[in-house]
């Protein structure tokens, strides 16, 4: 059977396997699919032992979305714009990356949730490659104006330096933020549940009836969920539907079929969500 496995660390409590079983039965598409520590120096030696075992195809999780983009031997567009990989496929005794992750979350806020990004307000929390990823993606929707803010101000200038050819996109520091409210907040830093630190952010960024979106999945509301409704967003979601989305589009990539993602929210999450 054809091998696929999802690689980082931690990877320990990834969704990732159920997502592509489910997948795989639905389609029909024998595969197995399995989750793979890599040591955090070796990213490489674990890749190409998954090779040499007859692995096809990886994604690719914290931290070695880098690692992945330099590891690929040709990419696609929309990785070589995020600047990381996601996805890789064997093609050619060789990687070909791609990033899933952009399409990943604007299907799962516009169809899925049913949120327009289009001719809105719309502000990214964070500068790593998580932002990064999804930057041309929600620039391609058309958004009003797309801003980016990160605690250390020179990574989210550089990302909107970057962008800036592509559409009206601006970087402001956390205290620049004062003053201004946004209709959609994505939430793209690491900052999970057990962070001490409050939030680096004004409280008053969430427009009138703002949308809060956490690119972090966990079963409890997420601190950035929290927070959001706490300071005035009407309606927040976690990132288990772009996990979904995202894992769909690389089964897509891997296999030329485009799973049905709708029974999966069923199964990882019973009505209810969001
Ligand atoms: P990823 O690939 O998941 O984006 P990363 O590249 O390490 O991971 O980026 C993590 C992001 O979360 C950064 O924007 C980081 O801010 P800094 O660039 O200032 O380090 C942000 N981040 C992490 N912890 C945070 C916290 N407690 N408050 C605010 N931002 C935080």
């Amino acid at each position: 059977m054809d091998k696929y496995a999802v690689i980082g660390n931690p990877v320990a409590h990834s969704r990732s396997p159920a997502i592509h079983e489910a997948f795989a039965r639905a389609t029909g598409q024998r595969l197995t699919y399995e989750r793979l520590l890599a040591p955090l120096d070796a990213f490489i030696a674990t890749v190409e032992s998954f090779a040499a075992s007859g692995g096809m195809g990886l994604n690719v999780t914290v931290p070695f979305k880098l690692q992945a983009f330099a590891l690929a031997r040709t990419r696609s567009p929309r990785a070589e714009e995020a600047g990381a990989v996601n996805t890789l496929k064997r093609v050619n005794g060789g990687w070909f990356g791609d990033n899933t992750d952009g399409p990943g979350i604007v299907r799962d806020i516009t169809r899925n949730l049913g949120v327009a990004l289009a001719a809105r307000h719309i502000l990214v929390l964070g500068a790593g490659g998580a932002a990064r990823g999804i930057m041309g993606s929600v620039l391609a929707e058309g958004p009003r104006s797309l801003t980016i803010s990160n605690r250390t101000f020179a990574k989210a200038d550089a990302i909107a330096r970057a962008f800036a050819p592509r559409g009206p996109v601006a970087a402001l520091s956390p205290e620049a933020l004062a003053g201004r409210s946004f209709d959609i907040v994505i939430n793209a830093t690491s900052a999970g549940l057990a962070d001490p630190s409050p939030p680096p952010w004004p409280a008053a960024i969430m427009a009138s009836g703002a949308f809060a979106y956490d690119m972090i999945y966990a079963d409890a509301p997420t601190a950035f969920r929290a927070w959001a409704k706490a300071n005035g967003a009407t309606r927040t979601a976690d990132g288990l539907g772009m996990l979904i989305e995202q894992a769909a589009e690389s089964f897509f990539l891997w296999r030329g079929v485009r799973p049905d993602t709708a029974p999966i929210f069923t199964l990882l999450r019973p009505p209810g969500r969001g």
